[in-house]
């Protein structure tokens, strides 16, 4: 039995208004309720952010936003800062998701700068990483994550620690909303790969304690046999979690 307190998160991303988000953290509640040993996170849009941490009220889902900048305040136009996310409620923030990395062209330089901010601001960074179909297939799956974690993560590499708290995110581009999820065994590895870079750069400790997700097509019907895996510590879910059945289908795996 790990030590790690599985997470399923859902990602909304850019999908439901607010009167929709409303219901379905209402449903989640109502569903989570008398279910203990797994924590629960949603990621709504920015605009639904506080409207559903209002919704939440005494419930323990934690609230996430999916992107934020890195600067306090100022002359960004369109952006939202860390500060902000913290107004509107949420504790979390997913960074780096392979859709904001290939569609809005972030890097891990500007990742690395938001995931120190979110830090330093208070909020829990949710770190995502994964190979394309591409990289894959020319084997360099190894070498690309290890790239993103350093590149990411290069704040805390430089600091030589890294809060036990930081939560990572393994999704496989070619498995994100294309109905093909990696099998426990390719992502396990994957898994645990992360972890014993995690111990080579900082520590056991840390390495025992951080929370590795997995993401990329996880449905109710094969959340058990991925949780089972011993470095999957909860999952990242896209389509699956915008539906109080499917969502409630994973977090009672
Ligand atoms: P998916 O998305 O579950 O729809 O594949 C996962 C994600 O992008 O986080």
């Amino acid at each position: 039995m790990s030590i790690r307190t599985p997470l399923i998160a859902g990602n909304w991303k850019m999908n439901l208004n607010i009167e929709q988000s409303v219901a379905l953290v209402k449903a989640i509640a109502e569903g989570i309720k008398g279910i203990s040993g797994v924590d629960v996170l949603v990621a709504p849009p920015f605009t639904n952010l506080y409207a559903v941490k209002q919704a939440i009220g005494n419930s323990e889902i934690l609230l996430a936003a999916q992107n934020m900048h890195w600067e306090k305040e100022g002359a960004f136009t369109g952006e939202v800062s860390p500060q902000m996310l913290i107004d509107a409620g949420c504790s979390h923030v997913i960074l780096g998701h392979s859709e904001r990395r290939n569609l809005f062209k972030e890097n891990d330089e500007t990742i690395n700068l938001k995931v120190k901010s979110a830090y330093l601001s208070g909020l829990t960074p949710i770190v995502c990483i994964g190979e394309t179909l591409s990289e894959r297939e020319n084997g360099w799956t190894f070498d690309v994550i290890r790239n993103q974690l350093k590149g990411s993560l290069r704040f805390f590499t430089e600091e030589g620690r890294m809060p036990a708290s930081v939560i990572l995110a393994y999704e496989p581009v070619w498995a994100i909303g294309t109905g093909k999820t990696a099998t426990p065994e390719q992502a396990q590895e994957i898994q645990f790969f992360i972890r014993e870079w995690i111990k080579e750069t900082f520590d056991k400790d840390t390495s025992d304690q951080v929370r590795i997700l997995y993401g990329g097509s996880v449905k109710p019907d094969n959340a058990s046999a991925l949780m089972a895996c011993p470095d999957i510590d909860g999952a990242l879910v896209g389509g699956a979690s915008l539906k109080p059945e499917s969502f409630m289908g994973i977090i009672k795996f």
